[in-house]
């Protein structure tokens, strides 16, 4: 009898599971040139695309100079392990996944230092790997 019931409990959510799911995931772009140059390019006044590279235990571009009111898509992936990219001021928090690239899309309209650090343990230099975006600055 219990047994019975078990099953059909087993069977329910078996069913369940497999319908068809519509979940929110982060664009995920097939694996490509993920590691030709990392690099940064301006494709209009005010929009650039960031080609960044994570590897124990820096970022490539380190250093990403931008006018205010700039929209930027970042593009992450990593040569290694699996690494951690936070803008603390953005509330923006991503992963550097090997064989994957990861994008997001922030707007800069505040001047000023926007660090970018590895939120996910990496090894020894976890903690020195950062980058920064720096908007209008100095000026
Ligand atoms: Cu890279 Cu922690």
């Amino acid at each position: 009898m219990y047994t019975g019931v078990l099953l059909a409990v087993f069977l329910l959510a078996l069913l369940f599971s497999l319908r068809d799911k519509t979940i929110d995931v982060p664009d995920c772009i097939p694996f490509g040139e993920a590691y030709s140059e990392p690099r940064i390019e301006q494709l209009d006044e005010n929009t650039y695309q960031v080609y960044m590279v994570a590897s124990m235990w820096n970022f490539e571009p380190s250093e990403i100079y931008l006018p205010v009111g700039s929209e930027v898509d970042f593009y992450l992936t990593t040569k290694d392990v699996v690494h951690g990219f936070h803008i603390s001021e953005k509330n923006l928090n991503m992963m550097a996944v090997y064989g994957g690239i990861n994008k997001v899309t922030v707007q800069f309209d505040e001047p000023g230092i926007y660090p970018i650090v590895c939120h996910e343990y990496c090894g020894a230099g976890h903690q020195n790997m950062k980058a920064e975006v720096i908007v209008n600055y100095p000026n």
